[in-house]
């Protein structure tokens, strides 16, 4: 079953809830943190996700575009975040193992994120206790920005490590999914697709969502 999580990075921030309501027939809400230093950008943090989870039961699957992550994991579970991913890149394998570790503890579901540059393989140490995988098919930081076709081959390559060590776990892929994309990355393999300007950019976000679930 194909989820499709609309990125709210596409949405107009100061009318935030009314934008969340426009994608409210979508499976999971997607929410970029950034920090301005793992990315060159600065957007939002736990104050936000608060206010977002009293306004939407919606699963909040929380990307978490970050430098170690795990000072802030029961920060942003506290504030709702059903799901929380940090980058392979963003610290030491002890730092991501520690990540890991916390979201365990509370009960948040654990995903690790791999920037275009990381290969599949990456995820080994972790795979058997995730609940997902992010492929980024863009270089994290920007909505907007030109799908990669290369990380096809990743998206390919994870779905294999998936089927062999953990067949449970979510694909999730990220950066330049609209309706041109959606079919290849969900024939390579991927069952959750993040969308922020394709849904958003849409005259009508529903009829978006429902078209990216198809594929
Ligand atoms: C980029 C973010 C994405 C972004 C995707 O770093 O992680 O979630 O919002 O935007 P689109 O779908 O416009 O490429
Ligand atoms: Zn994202």
């Amino acid at each position: 079953m194909i989820k499709i999580a609309p990125s709210i990075l596409s949405a107009d921030f100061a009318d935030l809830g009314r934008d969340i309501q426009r994608v409210s027939s979508a499976d999971w809400l997607h929410v970029d943190v950034m920090d301005g230093c793992f990315v060159p950008n600065i957007t939002i943090g736990v104050p936000v996700v608060q206010s977002i989870r009293k306004h939407t039961d919606m699963f909040l699957d929380v990307h978490l575009m970050i430098e170690k992550p795990a000072r802030y994991i029961e920060a942003f579970a506290r504030a709702g975040a059903d799901l929380l991913s940090v980058h392979l890149e963003a610290d030491h394998p002890t730092g991501i193992a520690e990540a890991l570790k916390k979201m365990e503890a509370c009960r948040v579901k654990k995903a690790v994120a791999l920037r275009p540059i990381t290969k599949a393989e990456a995820v080994l140490p972790y795979l058997e206790g995730l609940d997902l995988v992010l492929v980024m098919t863009v270089e994290p930081g920007f909505g907007g920005q030109a799908f990669m076709e290369d990380q096809l081959n990743t998206v390919r390559r994870v779905r294999e490590l998936i089927e062999q060590y953990n067949p449970a776990c979510r694909l999730e892929v990220d950066g330049g999914i609209g309706p041109k994309t959606a079919s290849a990355v969900i024939a390579a393999g991927a069952d959750t697709l993040v969308a922020g300007s394709a849904v958003y950019g849409a005259d009508d976000p529903a009829a978006a969502i429902a078209a990216l679930r198809e594929g």
